[in-house]
């Protein structure tokens, strides 16, 4: 049987898909500088935090590292050559900081900041639209030495950063996001000790926090001032968060789970106040006029979204609350994620209603361990079927209201998926680590003909 045939025979066809998206709808694709780019030590590009925590034994499986991720760096010409094939429309990426500033700041590095000058031209030439975000959690090792997140003169320097990239790139990119996911870098690496620099300390913590969410609000004006006709978001993580079980102690850890994963950033940002269960741990770390500093004006809101998350009550854990597994009845992708596409469904319209932005779904994807088959096909049928009810919930976001304008399916490629390695694959396209070699995978093809099909739908 042929991909295509499996992918028709699984009840995929993207007829029963077309409803009313607006007419200028975005299909993308999303990666991120770490996870895909290797050239870890190329053209003076400096460490980053994620460098020196991939070293430390234990930090990661199979002691995986970044070091050549899909070597992009040097394939990014074939990668554009794959997105052109499958008809993507945008591409989302996001810049090293440490790639183009090796020591966060001081003077550019221009080879660096020529590698982007490539990409967003091969980008350009093939038709796709560049996304570009200016932070997906690779900082500078230098910074980290100075504090990163926790000094409070961060705020300038990502200013800094976001002024250099948005001179040299705003001519020819239009879509800037500040930051991916802070709630996760921010959570995992002060709250659980999961992520770089691995604390756990609830006020470290918060200061985080607040310092991300000022770095914003300065990235947001010097990328306004470089680049004026620019479009600007920041890319927030948002799913329910919800009690393990039906305790009132458990009720209490979801919601302090809920401020936050959802809501300590697009709070501040976009309506100027922090959750009320935050706001008196950010009183140490807030300045007056903070928070007018930290809600600029921005364009869209960019919204990542796997699976709803847990909490269970622990007196004893630092932040007053645990993490949990979903529960065991619930339906599961191939890496164990909780499937739950009505999730996803009232997330949306959540979000239209609270801050009234064009949504774009900027992340939404699921995780397998898969491999070719004997004749060097990978056949994702979970994926496709994944991606086919996340598309249906999407859709009847937008019957009922919500003003979705596009969606990026995580990933483009096979990479580097943080804490869990090689392991997790999240591509569209499978990428053998061996060899760098890509085979785009069934769920490659039924992307392309959905977006085909929505073309030809969008034309009538
Ligand atoms: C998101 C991250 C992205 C990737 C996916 C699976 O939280 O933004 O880098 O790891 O999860």
């Amino acid at each position: 049987m042929t991909i295509q045939d499996e992918v028709l025979n699984c009840g995929t066809g993207p007829a029963a898909l077309l409803r009313a998206l607006p007419r200028d709808f975005v299909w993308g694709v999303s990666t991120s500088s770490y996870q895909i780019e290797g050239a870890s030590q190329v053209d003076g590009r400096g460490p980053s935090i994620w460098d020196e925590y991939c070293k430390v034994p234990g930090h990661i499986d199979n002691g995986d590292t970044g070091d050549v991720a899909c070597d992009h760096y040097h394939r990014y010409g074939e990668d554009i050559a794959l997105m052109h094939q499958l008809g993507i429309q945008a591409y989302r990426f996001s810049v090293a900081w440490p790639r183009v500033l090796p020591t966060g700041l001081g003077p550019p590095n221009e080879a660096g900041l020529a590698f982007y000058d490539r990409l967003i031209d091969g980008l350009l030439a093939a038709g796709i639209q560049p996304w570009l975000c200016l932070y997906h959690w690779d900082l500078p090792q230098a910074l980290q030495e100075r504090g990163g997140w926790l000094n409070r003169d961060i705020r300038g320097w990502f200013g800094d950063y976001a002024a250099l990239v948005a001179r040299r790139y705003g001519d020819r990119v239009r879509h800037f996001a500040t930051f991916n996911e802070p709630s996760v870098f921010t959570l995992f690496g002060y709250g659980f000790a999961w992520h770089p620099p691995g604390q756990t300390d609830a006020a470290a913590l918060c200061r985080a926090i607040h310092h991300v969410n000022l770095a914003h609000g300065a990235g947001v004006d010097a990328i306004r001032t470089a680049a004026p006709s620019s479009v600007i978001g920041a890319i927030h993580n948002v799913q329910p968060s919800r009690p393990v079980d039906a305790t009132p102690g458990d009720a209490a850890a979801a919601r302090l789970l809920d401020a936050y994963w959802n809501r300590a950033f697009p709070e501040p940002q976009l309506l100027g106040t922090y959750p009320t269960a935050l706001a008196p741990l950010m009183e140490s770390a807030m300045q007056s006029g903070d928070l007018d500093r930290i809600r600029r004006p921005v364009d869209w809101f960019g919204l990542n979204h796997y699976s709803p998350i847990y909490a269970r009550a622990d007196s004893k854990a630092p932040l007053g609350f645990a993490w949990a597994d979903a529960p065991p009845n619930v339906r599961r992708s191939p890496i164990g994620w909780q499937v739950d596409p009505a999730a996803f469904r009232d997330v949306l319209l959540d979000v239209h209603r609270r801050y009234r932005l064009p949504i774009y779904v900027t992340e939404n994807g699921a995780g397998a361990n898969e491999k070719p088959n004997e004749a060097g096909e990978v056949i994702d049928l979970e994926r496709i079927s994944y991606l086919r009810i996340y598309g249906g919930a999407l859709r009847e976001a937008v019957s009922a209201g919500a003003d979705v304008r596009g969606y990026f399916v995580w990933s483009l490629l096979d990479n580097f998926e943080w804490g869990a390695g090689y392991e997790n694959r999240f591509g569209l396209v499978y990428v053998d680590f061996a060899t760098q070699r890509r085979i785009p995978k069934a769920s490659a093809h039924w992307y392309a003909r959905m977006i085909h099909a929505e073309a030809m739908e969008a034309a009538r």
